[in-house]
């Protein structure tokens, strides 16, 4: 009887979990993403973070697919748009597709 009610909790508990990992939208990953990567170092949104790399209204301005080479190919993009301020960004080549995804989803909803 108590083995059935330790396995019963185990199952409310766990499946909670993942029932509210996959709830989370692609925005709010991407919102965790931009900060676990530390991008506020050289960008700000809403005020916080470096005021020189302002990246309110990017989704104005750049399209999905261009967010995405910025944070996957920084140094071409860098070269395309002419951009001279350093330290230059570096290529996250290393992200998880849904790493990725997020941060594309969220700079693309912040639009002006
Ligand atoms: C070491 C500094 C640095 C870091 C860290 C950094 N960037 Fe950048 N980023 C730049 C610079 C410099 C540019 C060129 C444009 C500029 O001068 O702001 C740029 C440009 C961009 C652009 C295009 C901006 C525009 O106005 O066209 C996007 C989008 C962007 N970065 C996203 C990110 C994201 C997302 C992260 C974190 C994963 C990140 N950056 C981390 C320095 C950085």
């Amino acid at each position: 009887m108590r083995n059935i009610l330790r396995v019963a909790v185990a199952v409310v508990v766990f499946g909670g979990a993942a029932g509210s990992a996959a709830a989370q939208s692609p925005v709010e990953k991407g919102q965790q993403v931009f900060t676990a990567q530390k991008c506020s170092i050289c960008h700000s949104i809403a005020g916080k973070g470096n005021a020189k790399g302002v990246l309110d209204g990017i989704g104005s301005k750049l399209s999905a697919d261009e967010i995405r080479q910025w944070i996957t190919d920084a140094p071409t993009m860098a070269t395309k748009a002419k951009a001279e301020r350093k330290p230059p960004m570096k290529a996250y080549a290393s992200l998880a597709k849904d790493e990725l995804d997020g941060l594309v989803a969220y700079l693309q909803s912040l639009k002006k």
